[in-house]
């Protein structure tokens, strides 16, 4: 028998009208007044009086060419999930599905269904995606569906729905944007009010999401300095799982913001149901998965509402940051390829151009260094074969110069002692040399020791009442200030107004927020959080708008910065300090999952330098080639194995840039690891393999390759070869080279063999 319904079912169609629902914090929501205005307006209306009835066609379909997202509006004009899954054949089916939950309800109870986004205190008793205190103090809100439409944008299609409380003047738009080729959803939403006060923000999820299985299994990924992106995978039960990060600037340091679901069993690369997720936000995030009473799994991402009861005057709009994901019923390696697609054509920051390749001197030098040996370098990466010197941290600051990491942050007007010649004689020697010239920027972030602190305490987060703690001996400033904004955005717009040659920038952010006290927000601390981030994009904005075309690397210490909204104004990122090759095959396997290989900046460098240099370039030519190391200490032969390595590189640079990425061997199963990437036409290809501690007497599988034409005969060549040692050449078929494979694993530790292939 149908439930008992609650009053607030009974629903009257409502024009979202400030006026008549405006309510003052002193004045309780049945005040007289406001109920006689009301009664009138209802009598004036009386014609459209009626419970709510939804529309005729109360379904809204969001699909993508593989994946069905339906939510239904109930007959009391509430929003529900129905159905995420595989694409439906007959949508007609989908008329079928019910919007209550078919367990736990024995008539007494009020109905309850997945809500498309679920506002505290209702009906629900799970967590909710919204929470608001009202103006008057009032904690509930309840919302009904007002209308949706649909449009088109670069890809795919756009849902919006507008959902509104019936008591407060609180609008809701849901964004679903579907990109059906790639099978990538967008979720994000937008909260907006004209109450006569502001309102508090408690909870500001960016969607939500339900799964139904038997089990449900997360793959969420957390690290630290050095050890970015190691799995974990636990199988969920009743209650909920948290990942989440509270570090505001260096924010996925222990945390990263893209997870695996599997669905009836873990995730695995090429079989099973999954989900690919992961959250467009450069701060803090939570991703809440929580199993409710009845088995179902809603997921919730969104900001971090820990410390960020964001206050929200009226008539502005707090737009949450975007959930991305992708469903796959073959795994992870689709819904990976699929995110890949999606984030070189449409978020990625030039996703479908050319990458540089560079030669950087952090490791080599370190602070270290003057003209003439940046010269030097700029030459050594000419005979290299590279496109780019990277200067890195070290060149700026006069009064504090920066000479180690105690000093100088904040001022970005070169070291005249290091460099009398200033930039222009660096991009000057670099055209000499024949590479482009870039340079690393830290611009967010402020040493006490520095004269910018000094004329700018106040631009400063910290605590006005306690003693400052510090992260690196350095301070985070205060973006959620105007003022802090221009001079963040001042320091990429000055290098390159006055130097147009730049052409390349590191943006480097190597502490957390500490002392979490902005002077400039004033009672509004709680939105210090959000605001900082919103202040940051407004930068970055800026920049992308004047300097489109420049190539940024995003780096946090590391890799604790590796988002897609921020991943919009940078070309790639940096996955990991730690380059030691043993450790990267882990770090990029990981990585490789959520972003294009053009995306992940890998370096080849002296950590580990016991290991074979063939193994370390191999390691770095997965992703996005650079080097970071002492070249004058290279043996002949090392050079000449160095420049035909590069060269091969640029030359088979399109197909691991656009390439489709299978991952065959991960090194969590195995002692090794092979990687094969794919151009779109299967014309061409290129084999990873590495041997990371082979054990003794290991019996040795082929690799068996992936998404290759079957029917289509490959040259196979083995490349990064030493001179004097002849690898594998030989033709095969596609179909072989995937159901037999290539018997190229090695048992020495350490090793690793590449190979190139191309369809006769
Ligand atoms: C941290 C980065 O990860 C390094 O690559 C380097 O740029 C240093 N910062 C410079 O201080």
């Amino acid at each position: 028998s149908f439930p008992t319904r609650r009053s607030s079912d009974l629903r009257c169609v409502f024009c979202f009208s400030p006026r008549v629902f405006q309510v003052s914090p002193t004045k309780t929501r049945f005040n007289p007044r406001s109920m006689k205005k009301l009664l009138l307006l209802l009598l004036l209306c009386c014609g459209w009086m009626t419970q709510r009835a939804a529309p005729a066609d109360s379904l809204i379909r969001i699909s993508t060419d593989e994946t069905d997202l339906v939510l239904k509006i109930s007959p009391a004009g509430r929003l529900y999930q129905v159905y995420l899954g595989e694409k439906l054949r007959h949508f007609e089916d989908a008329r079928r599905l019910n919007w209550q939950v078919r367990t736990g309800s024995d008539g007494s109870y009020p109905v309850r269904g997945f809500e498309a986004y679920a506002a505290g205190e209702t009906e629900d008793f799970f967590e909710p995606a919204l929470g608001v205190t009202h103006a008057d103090g009032n904690k509930t809100t309840y919302l009904y569906y007002q209308n949706h439409r649909q449009q088109p944008i670069d890809g795919g299609t756009e849902t919006l729905i507008t959902l509104r409380d019936d008591r407060y003047p609180l609008q809701v738009v849901l964004h679903y944007a579907a990109y059906p080729k790639e099978n990538v959803i967008k979720a994000w939403s937008e909260i907006t009010h004209t109450e006569s006060q502001p309102i508090v923000l408690n909870r500001m999820g960016s969607a939500m999401l339900y799964f139904d299985a038997a089990r449900y299994f997360l793959t969420n990924y957390h690290g630290d300095w050095a050890k970015e992106a190691q799995p974990a995978t636990q199988q969920l039960q009743f209650g909920k799982k948290v990942i989440d990060t509270h570090l505001g600037t260096r924010a996925a340091m222990q945390s990263q913001p893209f997870f695996e679901l599997g669905f009836d069993a873990e995730p695995r690369e090429n079989e099973g149901r999954v989900l690919l997720g992961t959250m467009a936000w450069t701060g803090n995030f939570r991703c809440t998965f929580e199993i409710d009473n009845t088995g179902v799994l809603r997921l919730l991402p969104g900001i971090n509402p820990y410390a960020s009861a964001y206050t929200l005057a009226p008539d502005s709009v707090f737009v949450t940051p975007q959930f991305i994901f992708s469903l796959s019923r073959s795994g992870v390696g689709t819904a990976s390829r699929h995110l890949q697609d999606w984030a070189r054509r449409y978020q990625l920051k030039d996703g479908m151009g050319d990458r540089l390749t560079l030669l950087n001197n952090w490791e080599n030098t370190g602070f270290d260094f003057n003209g003439k040996k940046l010269a030097t370098l700029m030459r050594e990466a000419k005979q290299l074969g590279v496109d780019l010197f990277l200067l890195d941290d070290g060149w700026f600051a006069n009064k504090y110069p920066r000479n180690d990491d105690r000093a100088g942050l904040g001022d970005w007007a070169v070291n005249r002692q290091k460099l009398p010649e200033g930039i222009a004689g660096l991009t000057r020697d670099a055209k000499r040399a024949g590479v482009k010239f870039g340079i690393w920027i830290e611009p967010e972030m402020i040493n006490p020791k520095s004269e910018l602190f000094e004329r700018h305490p106040d631009w400063v987060i910290r605590q006005p009442n306690r003693e400052t703690y510090y992260y690196r001996h350095q301070l985070v400033l205060d973006l959620a200030n105007p003022a802090v904004q221009d001079h963040v955005f001042g320091v990429v717009d000055s290098i390159l107004t006055h130097h147009p040659e730049v052409a390349y920038f590191k943006w480097d952010c190597n502490s957390p927020i500490t002392n979490v006290y902005s002077p400039s927000l004033g009672e509004h601390q709680d939105n210090l959080y959000v605001d900082y981030v919103r202040g940051l994009y407004k930068v970055l904005q800026r920049i992308a708008k004047k300097y489109p075309r420049v190539p940024m690397m995003l780096c946090s210490g590391g890799g604790a910065r590796c988002d897609y909204e921020a991943l919009r104004y940078f070309t790639e990122f940096w996955c990991s300090d730690d380059t030691d090759p043993y450790e990267r095959i882990y770090i990029q396997w990981s990585l490789s999952k959520f972003f294009p290989l053009k995306a992940m900046a890998s370096h080849v460098t002296d950590w580990n330098k016991k290991t074979d240099l063939k193994f370390r370039i191999d390691v770095a030519s997965m992703g996005k080639l650079g080097f970071d190391m002492d070249l004058s200490q290279l043996s002949e032969a090392d050079w000449r194995f160095c420049r035909k390595a590069v060269a091969r590189y640029r030359e088979l640079k399109p197909v691991i840039f656009d390439g489709d990425v299978y991952r065959l061997l991960s090194p969590y199963e195995s002692q090794h690891a092979a990687v094969n990437v794919v151009d779109k036409a299967r014309n061409r290809a290129v084999l990873f393999t590495y041997n990371l501690h082979p054990r003794y007497a290991e019996n040795l599988r082929p690799v068996r390759l992936q998404g290759l034409d079957p029917d289509r005969q490959y040259l196979v060549e083995e490349i990064n070869l030493r001179s004097g040692t002849r690898g594998l050449n030989t033709t095969l078929s596609g179909d072989y080279l995937m159901k037999v494979g290539l018997q190229v694993l090695r048992p020495d530790e350490g090793t690793s063999r590449v190979f190139s292939l191309t369809a006769r």
